[in-house]
């Protein structure tokens, strides 16, 4: 994940990627410190952001990491048949809704932003008045933010982190880093499956075993040492981003890699994998027929997210 200002010097694709993400001394890129050096520059308290960052694991390396990263797989443990028994749910409910739909069907609206509020819900009880600030905070990653909006941010999470215990900043940084990816991973892959079985019943699409599509197709992070990665040159120091998905790859090596790979392997993996199941489920039991409409992307690094995405159902 990346961080305002900075860009990767360089960028590795396929083979080469695994192989930097696999080499000696690569460090994860340190948001809180590209904050500090905002500080520094601005004088502006971003006090409250540094210290979310400081407790994001994919921004963390060595024992610090390792530390926080049990931390949070003790926080996600905790709530797991409570999450999985959510979802069941919720997609029992959604086939009802959708065996009486006909025409436009809005992916984020009816099946993607719903699940996730979901799974928030078991994750982060209770804080539903700070919903709105925490679908925001990856914009804290994101290059193009303004300075305005950071320090706008910053204020509200500093209201909210009031009086918190330490354990709610683990189920914070849980939510904070699988929203999006979840979120338009499903909408994404939704809308790739209509994009290519234009026509078909639902029941009749081989739908992959993983996620076809992904909002977040790339890792960077900083070289510890010079170093090639299939051949491609990398200086010590440099930011490396590490392109793991991509549709020019092989489906298999896609799915091989979404959820990462190594040390920073992602956390949600088997709540996402368990939620995509239930979209297998959903399409195997449907006579509906689909067809692609209309889609527009969104690139808020290091997020390709889908504004808009809808799909059209009919009966079969
Ligand atoms: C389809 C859905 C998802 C995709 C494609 C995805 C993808 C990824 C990837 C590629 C990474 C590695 C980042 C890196 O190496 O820098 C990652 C890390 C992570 N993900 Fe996910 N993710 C998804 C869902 C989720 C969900 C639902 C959660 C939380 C409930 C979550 C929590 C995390 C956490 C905590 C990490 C950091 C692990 C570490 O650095 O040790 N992810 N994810």
């Amino acid at each position: 994940m990346t961080e305002g200002g900075a860009t990767p010097a360089v960028v590795l694709w396929e083979d080469a990627a695994l192989d930097a993400l696999g080499a000696r001394g690569m460090q994860a890129f340190s948001m809180a410190d590209a904050y500090r050096d905002m500080v520094a520059k601005t004088g502006l308290d971003l006090s409250a952001t540094i210290r979310l960052l400081d407790a994001l694991p994919v921004f963390l390396s060595g024992t610090v990491h390792k530390q926080q990263r049990r931390d949070m797989a003790v926080a996600y443990a905790a709530g797991k048949t409570e999450q999985e028994a959510a979802v069941l749910q919720f997609f029992d409910q959604l086939r009802g809704r959708m065996a009486g739909q006909t025409g436009t069907w809005d992916v984020l609206a009816e099946l993607a932003h719903p699940i996730w509020d979901t799974l928030r819900r078991t994750i982060l009880p209770g804080k539903e008045p700070w919903y709105d600030l925490i679908d925001q905070l990856p914009d804290l990653f994101n290059p193009k933010t303004s300075l305005r909006k950071r320090v706008k941010l910053n204020d509200q999470l500093t209201q909210m982190l009031q009086g918190e215990a330490p354990d709610f900043l683990n189920r914070l940084s849980l939510v904070v880093l699988g929203a999006r990816p979840l979120t338009h991973s499903l909408a994404l892959s939704v809308h790739a499956l209509a994009q290519a079985h234009p026509g078909c019943r639902l029941r009749d699409i081989p739908v992959p075993d993983s996620f076809p599509d992904s909002a977040l197709r790339f890792v960077d992070r900083v070289a510890g040492q010079s170093d090639t990665a299939n051949g491609c040159p990398y200086h010590a120091g440099e930011r490396v981003r590490c392109v793991t998905f991509d549709e020019s790859y092989d489906p298999a090596w896609n799915a091989r890699n979404l959820y990462g790979l190594g040390a920073h392997v992602c956390l949600g993996r088997p709540i996402s994998q368990f939620i995509w199941q239930q979209v297998q489920g959903l399409f195997a039991q449907s006579d509906k027929i689909i067809f692609p409409d209309v889609i527009e992307i969104e690139n808020r690094e290091p997020f390709r997210l889908a504004a808009v995405c809808k799909v059209r159902l009919c009966d079969g």
